[in-house]
């Protein structure tokens, strides 16, 4: 029935990014400078999750990059340590350096001897409303043909909690505003997977249509149903996709993602979440805290676990209900 499964990994890049002409012409923009060695504002791309924000900034990148003969880019996770961040732009310029060995400043000072003006680099900061770490975005900010681009859901949590005096440099900014998709686009979406991977007539207009529509908006979960509609027919031994095979994948598809969603999270998300769980009913931010403290050797401050939890909340882990110091957490059923 397939041909190419590479159409239903959520990492794949697709080779066209459908309905986000305008989109993409703002962001490449907003990376050109970059590109030529220029000292270029920090581009930010925001929008719900699903919204194709990661996919639009990798193809940018990617794009960009085929214009210059050295690495171009690295795409971190906001969650990660700056050690961390900096560990993979090594790697992402020197394939082969040992990085294990060395500390921050002796990452830094790599990364300066290979990337300048001459030589810039684009570094993508996914879910950067979770970044822990100040230093990290002043740093890269300060260094000579570094460009960055901040990808997150909301403005205001990427830049609302950082500093004035970094908050000023990353001002002015380029920002590019993703929506949900209508079902229409989704439909388009699928449709372009299925055509590059699905021997034809193994899905029909009908079921795609009804993925779309279940969707809501979201790329990830669309694309996540069709993936999972595909491993049940093959369970099942059918030939082409059932309707039941649909039905199975959408009652599932959810519980799957929050899942992947899991897995890819920092040990802080994870033991936050295991606290709530734990708690076994709603329990207080002040106890939450409190336990986590307990529970982790170097515990982050008050004001990143708030990003760590609003992070569980966006990917439908908890919820939370009260304000401020009257806020409360529980397991979202
Ligand atoms: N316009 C698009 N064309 C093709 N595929 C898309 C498009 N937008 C999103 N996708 C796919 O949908 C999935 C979710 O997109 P992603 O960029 O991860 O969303 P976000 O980062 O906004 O949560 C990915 O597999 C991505 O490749
Ligand atoms: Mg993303």
């Amino acid at each position: 029935m397939i041909t190419d499964p590479r159409v239903l990994e959520e990492d794949f890049v697709p080779s066209e990014i459908a309905h986000r002409h305008d989109e993409l012409e703002k962001l490449s923009h907003a990376v050109r400078p970059v590109l030529h060695g220029q000292r270029a504002p920090a581009s930010l791309v925001t929008g719900p999750s699903g919204a194709g924000k990661t996919c639009l900034s990798l193809f940018v990148a990617e794009r960009a990059g085929e214009q210059v003969d050295h690495p171009f880019f690295t795409r971190v996770m906001g969650w990660e340590s700056r050690r961390e961040v900096l560990q993979q732009i090594c790697r992402s310029l020197a394939p082969a350096v040992e990085t294990t060995s060395r500390s921050a400043g002796d990452l830094e000072r790599f990364i300066r001897d290979r990337v300048d003006r001459d030589h810039p680099h684009l570094v993508i900061i996914d879910e950067a409303d979770q970044v822990p770490d100040d230093i990290l975005l002043q740093v890269l900010y300060e260094m000579p043909g570094i460009g960055l681009s901040l990808v997150g859901n909301h403005r205001q949590d990427i830049l609302a909690d950082l500093p004035d005096r970094i908050q000023s440099r990353l001002t002015p900014y380029e920002e590019v505003q993703l929506s949900r998709y209508s079902t229409e686009q989704l439909v388009d979406i699928l449709d372009a997977r299925v055509n590059q991977g699905f021997v034809p007539g193994s899905v029909s207009v009908e079921q795609i249509e009804r993925v779309a529509r279940a969707a809501d908006g979201n790329a990830r979960s669309a694309i996540g149903t069709l993936a999972m509609a595909f491993s049940q027919a093959n369970l099942h031994d059918h030939a082409s996709i059932h309707d039941e095979d649909i039905d199975a994948a959408l009652r599932d598809v959810d519980g799957e993602l929050r899942e992947r969603a899991m897995d890819r999270l920092s040990g802080h998300h994870r033991v936050l979440f295991d606290i709530v769980v734990n708690a076994g009913t709603e329990v207080a931010a002040t106890d939450v805290y409190e336990r986590y403290e307990a529970r982790v050797n170097e515990p982050m401050s008050n004001r990143q676990v708030r990003r760590y939890m609003q992070k569980l909340e966006e990917y439908g882990f908890i919820e939370s209900g009260g304000e401020n110091r009257w806020r409360t957490y529980q397991v979202k059923e």
